[in-house]
C-alpha cells in the first residue's frame, strides 16, 4: 500500500497531510526516513513511524451504538447457527466486538468497539456503568416485592447490587406491568433472573441506555457512530 494511503488508514492524517509529514522527514519504515511519496509499504512486515511513534492499521478505533433486535445473537458465533449482530453492521470494515452482551430476545442498545481498553473498563465489575432497562413483566408487583428487588436479592447463589426500579404501569386488562429497571452490574441474564426472583417473568426486555448514552432515535435493527462526546464521556467513567 502507498505510505500516505497506509498512514491515512491507520487514522493519523489525510492522505495529503501525510504526505507532508513526509516530506518533513517525519515518517520512518523500519528505522529510515522515507523521502519518496511513492514508498509502499508492506503492511504485514514493515514498521512505520510517525513522529517517533508507532502506527499500525488497526490503530483506528471506532464506537458504534446498534439498536439491536430481538433474535440475533452477541457472542461469536453460536451452534445454532443465528443471524448475529455483527451481520447488521454493512458499511463498517473495522473489526469490532461487543461491550458486555445482550440475550438473544433482548433488544436495544447494544456498543461495538475495536477500543480493546475501553470494553475492558465498561465491563469491569469495578467501574460496571449504569444500563438502562425497559421491561414487560408478568403481574403486578406489590410494594414488597418492588422493596426486595431494590435492595438486592439472591439470583441462584449471588446476591444483586441494590438496584433502580420504577413501576410505569399496570396493564390490568393483559396482567402485565412495564418497569423501568436501572442496573451497573452485567451478570448473565440478571434482569430476567431479578424479575423471576420477585415472581413476574419478563416478556419482553429492551436496553435503552448505558449512562448518559441513549438510542435517541437509532431506529431498531440500525446503528450509528457515536459522538465525540459520547467517546470522551465514556473514556472518562
Ligand atoms: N439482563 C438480561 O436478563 N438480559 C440481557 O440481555 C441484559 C440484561
Amino acid at each position: 500500500m502507498r505510505i500516505n494511503k497506509y498512514i491515512a488508514s491507520c487514522g493519523v492524517a489525510s492522505r495529503r497531510k501525510a504526505e507532508e509529514l513526509i516530506l518533513n522527514k517525519k515518517v520512518k519504515v523500519n528505522g529510515r526516513i522515507i523521502e519518496e511519496l511513492s514508498f509502499q509499504v508492506d503492511e504485514k512486515r514493515d514498521i512505520v513511524e510517525v513522529d517517533g511513534e508507532r502506527i499500525s492499521l488497526d490503530e483506528k478505533e471506532v464506537y458504534i451504538l446498534l439498536n439491536k433486535p430481538e433474535g440475533y445473537i452477541t457472542t461469536v458465533k453460536d451452534q445454532f447457527d443465528r443471524p448475529n449482530v455483527i451481520d447488521l453492521l454493512s458499511g463498517v470494515s473495522e473489526r469490532v466486538y461487543p461491550v458486555g452482551r445482550l440475550d438473544y430476545e433482548t433488544s436495544g442498545l447494544l456498543l461495538l468497539t475495536n477500543d480493546g481498553d475501553l470494553t475492558f473498563k465498561l465491563t469491569h465489575p469495578k467501574h460496571e456503568i449504569d444500563k438502562t432497562y425497559i421491561a414487560m413483566v408478568k403481574g403486578e408487583l406489590t410494594s414488597d416485592e418492588i422493596q426486595n428487588f431494590k435492595s438486592g436479592l439472591y439470583i441462584e447463589d449471588y446476591k444483586t447490587a441494590p438496584a433502580k426500579l420504577r413501576v410505569l404501569y399496570y396493564d390490568k386488562n393483559k396482567d402485565i406491568s412495564k418497569l423501568e429497571i436501572k442496573i451497573h452490574e452485567g451478570k448473565n441474564r440478571q434482569v430476567r433472573k431479578m424479575c423471576k426472583a420477585i415472581n413476574h417473568p419478563v416478556l419482553r426486555l429492551k436496553r435503552v441506555a448505558m449512562g448518559k448514552i441513549t438510542l435517541n432515535d437509532c431506529k431498531v435493527g440500525e446503528y450509528r457512530h457515536l459522538t465525540e462526546a459520547e467517546v470522551n464521556y465514556l473514556k472518562s467513567i
